[in-house]
């Protein structure tokens, strides 16, 4: 029976060291439950000396660090590979060779699977190994073995989730702190919780990834990246934080997937839930995902979706998965799970609740007006709330009941046409009752 597994770490960034600390943090409890030691035996690293450095630190010989693939694939007892270099093109290609050369993968890349997963799902079948990648979604969450195997006996109603610490970390401070956007995206990007550019999570794109992983797993039929309708945060005002306040929610992005007639609806956008949803509690850099299982009913998965060890943590999980099917001969036998190929439900078909601020001219009869244009399209409001005006301009708040986007939005046109109205100056999506 082999008694040490080896383990090739590609990329030893953030996730990459944390992975390699756990392994030798948590070595004895380890090797106790797989009965076997999990070893670093190669490390392929861009900054060598660093690596080196890096590695002496927690205890692991820097004499395996390479920058040469060929090198780092060849090294003596590799049987894992895990790949934390990120990105889609360096990351797929050694991915696959990996795979094609009989090595079983683990992989915390989002915008890899997100986008070519059903490629390199292929290829881990082909060759009869493992793909596991467990870390691409909410990080330190098991969600994708939960979506997998623990809710296996439920058909998946819908998930919504809190997927990107960055933007949580945003919204949370400006509901505290009634603050400006810009001013805290700078405070957060000086505290290291938010990227230089930010675009992939203040955009809502990071979260989207993880939607379109998820998704798939959850309603078993391939969902990209490009099937997820996206919408970003950047127009979230302290005016919204505090009129959703008022009115008894607070604003979250959230990503959001459910089957509707036999269509996948897959979306990430920022949405106003009930301040009673327990989605609502999850504050800072925290993730959360809530799922609503036919059998289980609601269930709720919380904890930290980025950093070193949360991250390494779901990482050594796959590969102490990976260990146990090579253990048992099994390898391989978890492949995709997409055995149908669902549509994916248009936006104009989305159903929800929205909420409007208005800016329209203080004057009788304009809110009469609002209410008849929206009447034509079948939309009906539910609430308005109107801030003093100065007998020229008034600001509205308006949140309407549940209708189809498609409706709202020519609606939307023909207010933004109309001489009372000076400007919607946002609108977010209401989570229904
Ligand atoms: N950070 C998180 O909390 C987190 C959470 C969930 C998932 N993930 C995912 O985990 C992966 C790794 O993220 P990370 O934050 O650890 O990234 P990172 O800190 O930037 O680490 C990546 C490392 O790989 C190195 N590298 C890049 N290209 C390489 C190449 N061709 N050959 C050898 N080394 C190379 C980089 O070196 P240079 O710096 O010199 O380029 C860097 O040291 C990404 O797919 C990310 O989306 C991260």
């Amino acid at each position: 029976m082999k008694k040490q597994f080896g383990v090739g770490i590609m990329g030893l960034g953030t996730v990459g060291l944390g992975t390699a600390t756990i392994l030798m943090k948590n070595k004895e409890t380890l090797t106790g439950r797989r009965d076997g030691e999990i070893k670093v035996v190669s490390v392929l690293e861009k900054r060598v000396d660093q690596a080196k450095k890096d590695l002496e630190k927690i205890g692991i010989d820097p004499a395996i660090v390479t920058d040469d693939f060929e090198r780092f694939m060849t090294a003596d007892g590799l049987d894992i590979v895990v790949e934390l270099i990120g990105g889609v093109t360096v990351a797929k290609e050694y991915i696959l060779k990996a795979l094609n050369s009989g090595k079983s993968v683990v992989t915390a890349n989002k915008d890899l699977m997100a986008i070519h997963g059903k490629e390199l799902l292929d290829a881990a079948e082909q060759n009869k190994v493992d793909l596991r990648f467990e870390a691409s979604v909410a990080g330190g969450i098991p969600i994708i073995n939960v979506m997998k195997h623990d809710l296996v006996a439920n058909e998946i109603e819908c998930f919504m989730g809190i997927m990107n610490g960055t933007t949580n970390y945003i919204l949370t401070r400006m509901y505290e702190e009634n603050g400006d956007f810009n001013d805290i995206l700078k405070e957060a990007q000086a505290l290291g919780y938010a990227e230089a550019d930010p675009t992939a999570d203040i955009g809502g794109f990071d979260a989207a990834r993880k939607v379109a992983i998820l998704a798939s797993i959850a309603y078993n039929s391939r969902v990209t990246l490009d099937d997820v309708f996206v919408e970003g945060i950047e127009k979230i005002d302290a005016r919204d934080i505090a009129a959703a306040d008022n009115m008894g929610y607070v604003i979250k992005l959230l990503g959001i997937a459910q089957e509707v007639d036999g269509e996948i609806e897959a979306r990430v956008h920022p949405m106003m839930i009930p301040k009673k949803h327990p989605l609502a509690a999850v504050g800072d850099t925290f993730n959360a995902v809530f799922v609503h299982g036919n059998a289980v009913g609601e269930t709720m998965f919380y904890g930290r979706g980025a950093g070193d060890l949360p991250t390494g943590s779901a990482v050594v999980a796959d590969i102490c998965a990976v260990v146990s099917h090579m253990k048992n001969g099994v390898l391989g036998i978890e492949g995709c799970t997409c055995y149908l190929n669902k549509p994916i439900r248009a936006q104009e078909n989305f159903i929800s609740k929205f909420y409007l601020r208005m800016c329209v001219k203080d004057s009788p009869g304009v809110l009469a007006l609002i209410a008849k244009i929206f009447g034509d399209y079948g939309v009906s409001i539910a609430s308005v709330i109107q801030e003093k005006g100065d007998h020229q301009q008034a600001e509205l708040f308006i949140i309407t009941h549940s209708v189809r986007e498609g409706e709202f939005m020519k609606a939307k046109e023909v207010l933004m046409n109309t001489d009372a109205v000076y400007g919607i100056e946002n609108i977010i999506r209401v989570e229904k009752d």
